[in-house]
Parts: C-alpha cells; structure tokens; sequence
C-alpha cells in the first residue's frame, strides 16, 4: 500500500550550526519542503544573524530543494526596530523562551520583562510576524508549567487580538483544550514524540522504555505527560479545525550532551527528523486517520503561516521498518523499533 501526500513542512525544528547543521539539515531537507528554524542554538536575536545562518544552511542543502524558514529569538533586549529589521531581512517568527526552561533559554525572558514586551508585539502585529511561545512557566513545578504559562499567553492574545501565535509543543490536555478555546490568532504545534511517549516511557516503564532504565533519548522539554495528555494530542492531531499542525522540535544533541558522564547530566531534545513522517504514519494509520496525516503535516500549518501550500508530493509505502540505530552519528527517535511505514520517494516539483 502506497500513500502520497503533498510536501510536509516542519514548523519546529532545530538545525544549530557548523558541524552538526551540517551533519542533520539533510535529514530535514529529505523530509521537508520547509522547515521553521527555531532561534535557541546558536541563539540568533536579529535579522542579519538570520540571513546568516540561512546561508550557512543553504552551505548543506540546496534551495530548489529545502525552504528554511527563519525565527529569532525575543530578548529584553529585542525594540520594534528589531522587529522591522527582521521582518525586513524575511524572518517569519519571533520566538519567546521563558527564562532557564530549557536548551539554550538562559538569554530568554523573564515573566516580569514580558510585561514589557508589548511595543514589541505590536510591531509584530503591524508588520505580520508570528509570535511563538515554549510554553513553560520558570521555575518550579515542572510537570504544571505549561498549564501555568497559558493565562500569561492568554493576556497577550487579548491584548493584540491580531498577533498570530503558536503555543510550540504541545505536551497537555490543557494546552490543547486552551488552544481550541483562544480565537483563531492561536494555533499549536504537536511533535512525533508527544504522540507517542508518556512519562513512562521515559522511565522505563512504558512501551518504548525498557527495563526499569531512564531512557535519555526520551527526555526533551515539555517532558512527556501522562496518557490522558498523549490521547488529546492524538485527538488534536487528526481534528480538522486547522488549530494543529507539525512541529517536529526535532533537537540534536551529541552523544556526549545526552550522556555526560562527567557532568553525570543529560540534555534535552530528540533528534527525529530522519522518523519523523514514518513514525507519523504509522501513528495515524492506528488511529484510522492516515486520510487526515496530509492536512496535518502539508496544509493546516501553511495556512496559518499565510504560505502556498507545497508543490511536489512524498510516496510513502506501507512496509516494515526498524528504525537505525544510529543516524549521523546521534540515536534517532525510535531507534531500534519498528515502525509500519517508510519514506519511499520525495517528488520536489520543479519551479
Ligand atoms: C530543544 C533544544 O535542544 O534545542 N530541546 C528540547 O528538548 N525540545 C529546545 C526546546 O525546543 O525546548
Ligand atoms: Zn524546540
């Protein structure tokens, strides 16, 4: 059996920069007509540092093929003029990390300078740039922390009723149900790995963890929830409101960040790019909605974006697949499990 889709888009993915941009932003660019390159690692605050880092990805993949699309990073620093500066050098997004919640937020704000951030959103809303949020609270009570950010968004979706917004990640019930409520300024982007893991598994507890062992590979930022949460993103996922879409948050890390030995820390991310829409497939054909994984993947996010929906099409196939063990060098998502559907063919349309 065969399943050909339009072009997917990738509205979360970390690419970073030098030797492992170049190792992983093929394995985006295989997948991806185009991708949202969030502005954590290396932190990129400003239009020029985009134009930059857009070059230095274009050194890896070719641009007839691969579409990033670039974000920056608000800081108390960032003014309005940061903002029409990046609007003009043709960044999308801007994104906002509380302060300390996860790789590459300690630049990131602090609930208080948010207050103060509203000359920024405005000019965001003026100019048409997308605001998106990790929406964590700082500090502590880390299983609560997205529930708890979502009035501090809410204040700013009322405030500039015309600012587009993504709550990233989604990892609750909550959240999602937050996101179905706010207008439609606000959307939400669901990764593979929120689909498939519970808080268990990353113990070891569950149908991916094994044995009792903490899984590092399953650690990443909003950590996995319970299976009530994992079951109303399932839900999100497939609902045909245009709320939901992909955002892989595929985030490499090398193998000595995610197990170092020395420091006896961990840090967190998942690389799935490579699984990505295998895994994805896989998923939607056991909830009996691979008739909604298109939308979900190629249209619900460009349009919310305001971009064409892709040209060209990505054959998958239904076949056995164990995922590598290893993929440039890093453990992919779902190493060594097997998955019921492969990327067979990516069909670029000529432009
Ligand atoms: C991301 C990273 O490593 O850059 N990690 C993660 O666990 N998701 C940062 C992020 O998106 O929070
Ligand atoms: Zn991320």
């Amino acid at each position: 059996m065969i399943l050909k889709i339009r072009r997917p888009d990738d509205f979360h993915v970390h690419l970073r920069d030098g030797a492992m941009l170049r190792q992983v932003a093929r394995h985006t660019a295989s997948q991806f007509a185009r991708a949202l390159v969030m502005p954590n690692v290396p932190p990129i605050d400003t239009g020029p540092q985009a134009e930059r880092l857009k070059s230095e990805i274009f050194q890896h993949v070719s641009p007839s093929s691969f579409t990033p699309l670039m974000a920056i990073r608000l800081t108390a620093k960032t003014t309005p003029e940061t903002i029409q500066e990046a609007k003009r050098c043709g960044v999308v997004a801007a994104k906002v990390y509380p302060q300390g919640v996860t790789t590459g937020s300690h630049g990131g704000v602090t609930i208080d300078q948010l207050q103060q951030m509203g000359a920024v959103f405005a000019t965001m809303q003026d100019v048409g740039m997308v605001l998106c949020w990790h929406g964590e609270f700082p500090g502590p009570g880390w299983l609560s922390a997205e529930q708890r950010m979502l009035p501090e968004i809410r204040k700013v979706v009322d405030d500039f009723p015309r600012l587009k917004q993504v709550l990233e990640h989604i990892s609750t019930r909550e959240g999602v149900e937050w996101v179905r409520r706010c207008p439609d300024t606000v959307a939400g982007t669901i990764t593979v790995h929120h689909l498939f893991l519970t808080l268990d598994d990353l113990g070891g507890r569950g149908q991916f963890g094994r044995g009792g062992m903490l899984q590092p590979h399953y650690f990443y930022a909003p950590i996995a929830k319970e299976d009530s949460d994992r079951q109303t993103l399932t839900e999100a996922a497939i609902e045909p409101s245009g709320k939901f879409f992909l955002g892989t948050d595929s985030a490499p890390h090398p193998i000595d960040r995610k197990f170092n030995v020395d420091a006896g820390c961990c840090a967190a991310g998942v690389f799935s790019a490579p699984v990505a829409m295998a895994a994805l497939a896989t998923k939607f054909e056991a909830l009996n909605a691979l008739d909604r994984l298109e939308d979900f993947t190629s249209a619900h996010g460009a349009r919310f974006y305001g971009l064409p929906l892709n040209e060209g099409s990505m054959v998958l196939e239904k076949q056995v697949w164990v995922v590598p063990g290893t993929v440039a060098g890093m453990v992919p998502f779902l190493a060594g499990e097997e998955l019921g559907w492969k990327v067979a063919d990516v069909e670029i349309a000529s432009r």
